[in-house]
């Protein structure tokens, strides 16, 4: 199925759902996308034109009529629900869309049973594990995007650093999409060398300093794009493309995803670790060799997440 007919249904039609479509109807993975939103008028009017764009990329664009239409979806691309206003953190807007995920999700697994649901509403993990509990779902098959976007954009500033490609910069963001997220500075390669030794063999000095800054550029990120035009959207959208890929191409990609499971003894709660995606979802068979501080950070990350659930419930 995943080689022929690809239907990729996209709940919410705001900036995120909109731009998700257009970056994955250009990707040309999906055969059809399908918009839906409370706002029948608007998910039209994007249908409408983004079918014109599809006219250069030969996938069928609609829009759904109701959550009967997400059947026989591949994917189903949840984005729905409010986003973050200049100084709100993502956990900040936890109440009100696990309000409407309480609504959403189980319309979605009765009418699409055997979809991958991926999740980019924030506070994505909070919301991944509220998808996982409201689907019935196995793990594998409720993704969210997590920490996918934290690792691009820290793979985007060491490369610039550096002075490379940050296609050759192998480093990951784990743990919570949002502030108490872990850069994996011991694993961190530029072509194949961990970065001391790519720094020594340069001749160049390491710079503790310049790397705390790498990193809070990469935490700070959509703060600093919020300040100045209200959202996020083409980076998380790209993101939510190179997520399908490897799903719908069954290819065993390995990407750094949220998920539910038990991390450093806690949960279930879900964040990322790197994942490796094909068509039955997201498996966590990459097992990180981290070092101490790394694990004690994912500790407290996973601890953060839990304790906005459990006040998330309430
Ligand atoms: C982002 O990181 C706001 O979570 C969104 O772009």
């Amino acid at each position: 199925m995943h080689e022929q007919s690809v239907k990729v249904t996209i709940v919410g039609a705001g900036s995120v759902g909109v731009t998700t479509a257009y970056a994955l109807l250009l990707s040309g993975l999906a055969s059809e996308i399908v918009l839906l939103d409370i706002d029948q008028a608007r998910a039209e009017g994007e249908a409408i034109d983004l079918s014109h764009a599809a006219h250069y990329a030969h996938a069928k664009v609609r829009v759904a009529s109701s959550y009967a239409d997400c059947a026989g979806s591949t994917i189903v691309i949840i984005t729905a629900g409010v986003n973050q206003k200049p100084g709100q953190t993502r956990l900040d807007l936890v109440k009100t869309n696990y309000a409407l995920f309480r609504t959403v999700v189980p319309e979605v697994a009765r009418n699409a049973p055997d979809t991958i649901l991926l999740v980019a509403t924030n506070p994505v993990d909070v919301l991944t594990h509220a998808a996982f509990e409201l689907s019935g779902f196995p793990v594998q098959r409720v993704i969210g995007s997590g920490t996918a976007m934290d690792t691009t954009r820290f793979r985007h500033e060491l490369g610039k650093h550096y002075g490379v490609n940050p296609r050759n910069v192998h480093a990951v963001i784990i743990g919570e999409h949002g502030d108490s997220q872990i850069p994996v500075w011991s694993l961190a390669s530029i072509a194949g060398m961990r970065l001391r030794d790519y720094c020594s063999q340069k001749g160049i000095a390491y710079d503790d300093a310049a790397m705390t800054e790498v990193a809070r550029r990469t935490r700070g990120a959509a703060y600093e794009i919020i300040q100045r035009k209200g959202k996020t959207n083409y980076g998380v959208a790209s993101v939510l493309v190179s997520i399908v890929e490897p799903i719908v191409k069954n290819s065993d990609a390995i990407v750094t995803v949220s998920r539910v499971g038990i991390y450093e003894g806690v949960g279930p709660v879900a964040l990322s670790m790197p994942c490796k995606l094909n068509y039955r979802g997201a498996h966590q068979d990459v097992p990180l060799l981290l070092d101490a501080a790394e694990r004690e950070g994912v500790k407290k990350s996973a601890q953060s997440i839990l304790d906005v659930i459990v006040s998330a419930k309430g």
